[in-house]
C-alpha cells in the first residue's frame, strides 16, 4: 500500500460478484458502471478507494449450464471469468480487486467464517447457536439459488416462475429467527442502513413479520466450497458468495486474527451497490452472519433497479439482453456510460433501448460536449496560435458566473454523492448550454475581424476554455475517456482522475498555455448505420459462426477436426465422422432438465439412446416416426446421469438459436450413410 493512500480516508465498494454461468449483458454491466462512477468520484474528492467486483462460480446453475454444454464446471467458469475481466476493461472500470469464488483464498476466508461463527457459539447454550443441523425439506429454485418454500409441496420461484425443485436432506442451518431483535436495532441505529429509503421500508417490514431459520450447506451439491471437517456438505452458494466482500480483500488471509493488513484497513465496506432482487440476502442475512461471526458490518446497502429491455427485466434467462461490446466498439466506452447514468432515475427501474442511446449520444455527446469542445479549441487555435490567450482580469465573466459559482459546484457535487446521477448530468449540461449561448452571444468570430477587440476577444476564449476545463473535471467520472482527451486538448498535463473535484474552482487554467489539436471526441454517429453494426455484432454474440453452434452441443454440428491454414479441413477428415439416418422410435422429456429430450433411435443395425437439447423447439410426441441425421461414432457421453449414444444434426436458427432438425424431403432408410 502506498503511504499517501494511508494518510487519506478509505472507501470500500463493491458490486454484487455475477453468475459466472454466462456472459454479461448491459443489465450486469449497469452495477459496475455505476460503481465505477462513484469510485472515480471518491477518488476525485481525495478517497483511498477500493472497489470490489468478481463472479460467483459455484451453484447448481453453473452446474447445469456446465453440463449442457458438456464441459467442467470449472472451464465454464474459466472462460466466463474471462470475458467479465476483458469487459471491466473494455468499459474502463477501475476495480482494485477482483475475487473468484473458486479461487483458493476464497475457499479459505468461507472456512474461516464457519469456524469463527462455531467456535464463538461454544460459549452459548444448543439452542442459542448460530449453526446447526437438521433435517431440510422444501422446495428450491436452481435458478435463483432461492428458497421458494420450507414445505415439500410444489410451488413455482417467486422471481423467474419456474417450477421449484424438492429438496430432502440433513443439512447446517443458520439461526436466522435469533437476530430479528438485532436487525431490527440495526435498522433503529442506522436508518439509511439501506437506500433508498423505500427499500429499508420494506426490509424493515420484511424482519418485523417474523424471521425462519436458514439451511446454508447442501448434501446434494459436489459443486461448492466444503464445509469445513464435515466434506459431504458443501456451503449453501449465497453463504459463500457473501463473503466474497471480505475474501477479496484479505479476510482469512496473512497472519493477523482477522485476516491481511489490507482486510484490516478496508473493513467494513462502505458500501454493498447492488439490483434490488437481492436486498433480502445483503440487508438480512449477511449483517446477521456477520453478527454470528463478531464481525464488523457494512456501512450501506444500495439497492438500484432494473434495467428493463422490451418492459421487462433484462436477463439471459428472460432472453431480451442487449451486450455492452457492440456499444462500445461503435459508440465507444463513454457513450453507454453516459446513456446508462443520464437516462435512468438511480434506484428507479428504467428502460434500455438503441434508439435512445443513439439519440442521446447525438444530442448531448455529439452535438453537445463534443460540439463545444471542438468549437472553443479550434478558436484558439486560428486567433490565438494555439495557446491560452493572456488576459489581466481571469475572473469569470457574468454570463458564466454560474459556472464559477460555489453553490452551483456544490450541487453538482452533492448530486454526485447521493447517487443521483441524473441530475448530477443535467447540471453539468446545463453548464455546455451555457457556455455554448455564451460563445453564440459574444460572436468571437466577429471580435477576431477587428484587432480592436483583441483584448475582448482574448477574454471571452480565455472564459469558454476555463469553463470546457471545469466541465472536464465535472464530467469525468462518468465520461472519463473523452473528458481525459479534451483535458490535454486543453494542454492540461497528467490524468485528470488526480484533479480534485471537491477544491474546483475558475481561474486553474494558466494564459500561455499551449493547446492541442483539436480532435472530434465523440463524432456523430449515422442512426440507422450505428444501430445495425451494433444489431450484427450482437447477433455474432448470440450466434457466433465459428465455435458454438447455439442449438447446444446436445444436437451440434460435427466435433472439430484438425483444421488447416485457412480453417479447412481435409476429405479425409470429414470422413472420419459417421452420419447416419436415424428413425426416431421414442421421445420423452427429462425431469429437471428443460431443454433436453432422451430419443431412442433406430439407425438400420441397432437402437440407440440419444439425448438432445431440443426440448425448447420439439414436442416430443411430434419426433415421433421422424427421420433425422445423427452423428453415430461419437464417443458415448453422460448427460444428467443419463447415455448418450449419438448426436443429432440440427441448424441453430433465429437471434436465439431455435434448433432446426435436419431431415430429408425423400422416403430414405433408417441407416442409410450420409455423405
Ligand atoms: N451472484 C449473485 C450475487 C451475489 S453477491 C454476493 C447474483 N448474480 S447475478 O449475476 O444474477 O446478478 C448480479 C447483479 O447484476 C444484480 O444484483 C444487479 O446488480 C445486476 N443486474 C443483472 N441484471 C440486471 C438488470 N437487468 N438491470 C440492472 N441490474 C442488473 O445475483
Amino acid at each position: 500500500m502506498a503511504d499517501s493512500s494511508d494518510t487519506k480516508p478509505k472507501f470500500y465498494l463493491t458490486t454484487p460478484i455475477y453468475y459466472a454461468n454466462s456472459r454479461p449483458h448491459v443489465g450486469s454491466a449497469y452495477t459496475t458502471i455505476v460503481c465505477d462512477v462513484i469510485a472515480r468520484y471518491k477518488r476525485m474528492c481525495g478517497f483511498d478507494v477500493a472497489y470490489l467486483t468478481g463472479t460467483d462460480e459455484h451453484g447448481v446453475n453453473i452446474e447445469r449450464a456446465a453440463e449442457q454444454l458438456q464441459i467442467t464446471p470449472q472451464e465454464l467458469v474459466d472462460k466466463n471469468e474471462k470475458i467479465f475481466r476483458d469487459l471491466w476493461k473494455l468499459l474502463g472500470i477501475t476495480i482494485t480487486d477482483f475475487i473468484r469464488t473458486t479461487s483458493e483464498e476464497h475457499a479459505r476466508a468461507v472456512q474461516t467464517l464457519v469456524r469463527r461463527t462455531i467456535e464463538r457459539d461454544r460459549s452459548l447454550p444448543p439452542g442459542e447457536r448460530a449453526i446447526y443441523k437438521a433435517r431440510y425439506e422444501g422446495r428450491y429454485c436452481i435458478y435463483d439459488n432461492l428458497y421458494v418454500s420450507d414445505t415439500p409441496e410444489p410451488a413455482d420461484c417467486p422471481t423467474c416462475g419456474r417450477p421449484a425443485e424438492l429438496i430432502s436432506e440433513d443439512n447446517y442451518f443458520f439461526k436466522l429467527s435469533a437476530y430479528q431483535e438485532k436487525l431490527l436495532e440495526l435498522y433503529r441505529e442506522k436508518p439509511d442502513f439501506v437506500r433508498p429509503d423505500f427499500r429499508m421500508n420494506e426490509v424493515r417490514s420484511f424482519v418485523e413479520a417474523g424471521l425462519k431459520d436458514v439451511s446454508i450447506s447442501r448434501k446434494t451439491i459436489k459443486w461448492g466450497i466444503p464445509w469445513p471437517g464435515d466434506p459431504e456438505h458443501v456451503l449453501y452458494v449465497w453463504y459463500d458468495a457473501l463473503i466474497s466482500y471480505m475474501s477479496g480483500i484479505g479476510y482469512g488471509q496473512g497472519s493477523g486474527r482477522e485476516g491481511s493488513p489490507k482486510f484490516t484497513r478496508y473493513w467494513p465496506a462502505d458500501l454493498h451497490m447492488i439490483g434490488k432482487e437481492i436486498i433480502r440476502f445483503h440487508a438480512v442475512y449477511w449483517p446477521a452472519f456477520l453478527m454470528a461471526a463478531g464481525l464488523r458490518l457494512p456501512e450501506k446497502v444500495f439497492a438500484h433497479g432494473w434495467l428493463l429491455f422490451e418492459q421487462e427485466k433484462m436477463s439471459k434467462s428472460r432472453g431480451n439482453v442487449a451486450y455492452p461490446e457492440p456499444i462500445v466498439k461503435v459508440l465507444g466506452n463513454d457513450a453507454l456510460r453516459y446513456y446508462l447514468l443520464r437516462e435512468v432515475v438511480f434506484g428507479q427501474d428504467g428502460n434500455f433501448s438503441r434508439d435512445s442511446l443513439i439519440t442521446r449520444y447525438n444530442a448531448d455527446l455529439a452535438n453537445g460536449l463534443g460540439n463545444l469542445s471542438s468549437r472553443i479549441l479550434t478558436m484558439i487555435a486560428s486567433y490565438c496560435g494555439s495557446v491560452v490567450p493572456n488576459v489581466a482580469d481571469s475572473e469569470a465573466p457574468s454570463r458564466l458566473l454560474e459556472i464559477a459559482s460555489e453553490a452551483r459546484l456544490q450541487g453538482i457535487r452533492n448530486s454526485y454523492s447521493k447517487f443521483e446521477f441524473s441530475e448530477a448530468l443535467i447540471q453539468v449540461w446545463k453548464l455546455v448550454e451555457l457556455v455554448d449561448k455564451y460563445i453564440v452571444e459574444e460572436k468571437p468570430w466577429t471580435m477576431a475581424q477587428s484587432p480592436a477587440d483583441s483584448d475582448r476577444l482574448g477574454r471571452v476564449l480565455y472564459a469558454a476554455a476555463e469553463a470546457l476545463r471545469m466541465i472536464s473535471v465535472l464530467a469525468h467520472p462518468v465520461i472519463p475517456d473523452a473528458t481525459q482527451k479534451i483535458w490535454a486538448q486543453l494542454g492540461q498535463p497528467g490524468k485528470l482522475a488526480e484533479v480534485r473535484i471537491d477544491q474546483l474552482t475558475w481561474g486553474g487554467l494558466k494564459p500561455g498555455t499551449r493547446t492541442g489539436k483539436s480532435e472530434a471526441v465523440f463524432p456523430r454517429a449515422d442512426k440507422q448505420e450505428a444501430s445495425e453494426r451494433i444489431e450484427s455484432m450482437e447477433q455474432e454474440i448470440r450466434n457466433p459462426r465459428s465455435t458454438e453452434p447455439a442449438a447446444g452441443p446436445a444436437t451440434s454440428a460435427v466435433p472439430a477436426s484438425t483444421p488447416t491454414a485457412d480453417n479447412k479441413i481435409s476429405i479425409e477428415d470429414f470422413a472420419k465422422i459417421e452420419l447416419r439416418v436415424g428413425l426416431v422410435k421414442s421421445a420423452e422429456r427429462i425431469a429437471g432438465a428443460d431443454k433436453l429430450l432422451k430419443l431412442v433411435v433406430d439407425i438400420g443395425d441397432e437402437v440407440r439412446q440419444v439425448l438432445a437439447g431440443i426440448a425448447l423447439a420439439y414436442q416430443p410426441q411430434d419426433l415421433i416416426g421422424r427421420k433425422v441425421v445423427i452423428v453415430a461414432n461419437l464417443a458415448p457421453r453422460k448427460m444428467r446421469g443419463l447415455e448418450s449414444n449419438g448426436m443429432l444434426l440440427a441448424a441453430s436458427a433465429g437471434a436465439d438459436g431455435q434448433p432446426v432438425l435436419c431431415t430429408f424431403a425423400e422416403d430414405i432408410p433408417a441407416g442409410a450413410r450420409v455423405k
